[in-house]
């Protein structure tokens, strides 16, 4: 039978021995764990991989150890650290919700009330509750569909089975740790029950598991074949006045919102060339995949004759390559080669 008296259990001692060490997680059986570094750790762990994310968190920590002082930063100075973790309304809505729980006077602790927080969905109220609170909530992102799809051979292709592997997931939860099961849950499948080729041989669960008793194991969870992703195209304008540049911040909504960015055309729908340079010349293009389309940019750099009418100047000396968006400091390290040249 596979249900949460049969998996949890050795699901649990395998945790209990091979838990790996994450900056934001607390030993096996340590509970409870401070509710504002699991949910950091969580809203980082969006879309960006545990490798990715282990830097920004000592950051993010060491500068703000609390929910108060994160509410407090300056928010130019919170988009300037999140630089590179990309998706930026994360970092909008982390600011929002690190001063709505401030003000609250601590962060909730129900699913229910956590999810009415910026930026806080099914998933990460899931996982906030089941971590910090040790709340008997099923988490379920892209290891756990895969794990489950795995143990009860789902082969209805993903996005479709979604609803179906919520609810077999919720039939494994168990009431006794539900914390590190959720984290065992993704250890499992960052480490043994991987996407290409799992190693069920030191799996945990090769006994109950479906998938690997019928041989398909490594063939699951089906895809439904996704949309190409179309190519677009645009130019990055680096407008140079002496020693300095023109940058503009990017609208708050929208891709990339809030950022610093190099003033740039067709890709985002605007269009026009910062007025007041001469002679534009084109020193290559940069290649940026986003979620739903790749980016081609055509990288410009310019003299200006005078102070620019939009955006500001920015002196060579105090651009921070580090506080751009991925995307402009591909822009900035093609210009820049150019601009010492
Ligand atoms: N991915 C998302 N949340 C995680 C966590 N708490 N531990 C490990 N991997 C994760």
């Amino acid at each position: 039978m596979r249900d949460a008296k049969v998996i949890a259990p050795q699901l649990l001692e395998w945790y209990d021995r091979h838990a790996r060490v994450l900056p934001w997680r607390i030993p096996p059986g340590a509970g409870p764990a401070d509710p504002y570094r699991i949910w950091l750790s969580e809203v980082m762990l969006q879309q960006t991989t545990v490798a990715a994310v282990k830097a920004y968190f000592e950051r993010f920590t060491t500068l703000w150890p609390t929910v108060q002082d994160l509410a407090a930063a300056p928010d130019a100075r919170v988009m300037a650290e999140w630089a590179g973790l990309g998706y930026y309304a994360r970092a909008r809505n982390l600011l929002a919700c690190a001063r709505a729980v401030t003000a609250a006077g601590g962060f909730p602790v129900t699913r229910g009330e956590l999810q009415a927080l910026p930026g806080i969905g099914a998933y990460t109220s899931a996982a906030i509750a089941a971590i910090a609170h040790d709340a008997p909530e099923t988490v379920v992102d892209g290891n756990v569909e895969r794990v489950v799809g795995r143990l009860f051979a789902v082969e209805t292709p993903l996005p479709a089975a979604k609803p179906e592997l919520v609810a077999l997931a919720e039939t494994l939860t168990p009431v006794a740790r539900p914390g590190d099961y959720a984290q065992a849950m993704m250890d499992l499948g960052a480490t043994i029950c991987t996407p290409r080729s799992p190693a069920c041989g030191i799996c945990p669960l090769i006994y109950d598991c479906d998938a690997r008793a019928q041989g398909i194991a490594a063939s699951l969870p089906r895809k439904a074949p996704k949309p190409a992703k179309p190519d677009r195209t645009g130019i990055a304008w680096v407008a140079r006045l002496g020693e300095a540049v023109v940058f503009e911040e990017r609208p708050a909504k929208g891709l990339l919102g809030g950022t610093l960015a190099f003033p740039s055309a067709h890709w985002d729908g605007r269009d026009l060339p910062p007025p007041g340079v001469a002679k534009w010349r084109d020193v290559g293009r940069v290649r940026h995949v986003f979620t739903h389309f790749n980016l081609s940019l055509q990288v410009m750099v310019g003299d200006l004759s005078a102070a620019p009418d939009r955006g500001h100047l920015v002196p060579l000396a105090q651009i921070d390559r580090e506080a751009l968006p991925g995307l402009m400091r591909k822009v900035w390290d093609m210009a820049q080669a150019q601009i010492a040249a």
